[in-house]
């Protein structure tokens, strides 16, 4: 089994370490569709189709939006690493220096993932007004490099940060 595509059980988990497990679980949950767009995009599923697809979305997921600049997905994605780049990465390396390497490269993470989100919102405009082989070949790469770097890197936050923030059952003091 892929164990990146563990789902784990927030009622299992403490403290600021389960706020962190719900939003990864919505995150996750959402990914299942984002490879499912993919498998229609690469299988020459009609454009329209392809924005019927992502307005059913809208409609029955918090989480997505295809054109109109970014998408809401890549947007709640973006808020998330917001808050950990801001607020939890530098509290977790004050609290436990030993983590530093580690959280280095969780943000070296955050980087890709968000260079590969702008891909995506370029990409779907683009195959929405040019709907070519190449166009859809690049959309496919965009949507499959994000499942993979995103389930990785959720994993690794998890398993590395997990157990210092299980331990924080409201925002530590400086
Ligand atoms: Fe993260
Ligand atoms: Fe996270």
């Amino acid at each position: 089994m892929d164990e990146t595509k563990e789902t784990f059980d927030p009622e299992r988990a403490r403290g600021v370490f389960r706020e962190l497990l719900y939003i990864h679980t919505i995150l996750r949950r959402d990914l299942d569709r984002v490879a499912q767009l993919a498998a229609d995009v690469r299988a020459g599923y009609p454009v329209q189709g392809v924005v019927d697809t992502v307005r059913d979305l809208e409609t029955n997921s918090p989480l997505w939006r295809l054109r109109e600049g970014c998408w809401r997905y890549c947007r709640i994605l973006h808020s998330h690493h917001t808050i950990e780049d801001a607020a939890i990465f530098p509290m977790a390396r004050r609290k436990d220096p030993s983590l530093n390497r580690v959280i280095d490269k969780l943000e070296e993470d955050h980087l890709i993932v968000h260079h590969i989100t702008e891909r995506i919102a370029a990409l779907a405009t683009a195959v929405s007004t040019n709907d070519t082989f190449e166009t859809r070949a690049d959309l496919v790469g965009a949507l499959t490099d994000l499942e993979s770097h995103l389930l990785t890197h959720l994993a690794f936050e998890e398993t590395s940060l997990g157990p210092l923030l299980s331990t924080w059952n409201s925002w530590p003091e400086d």
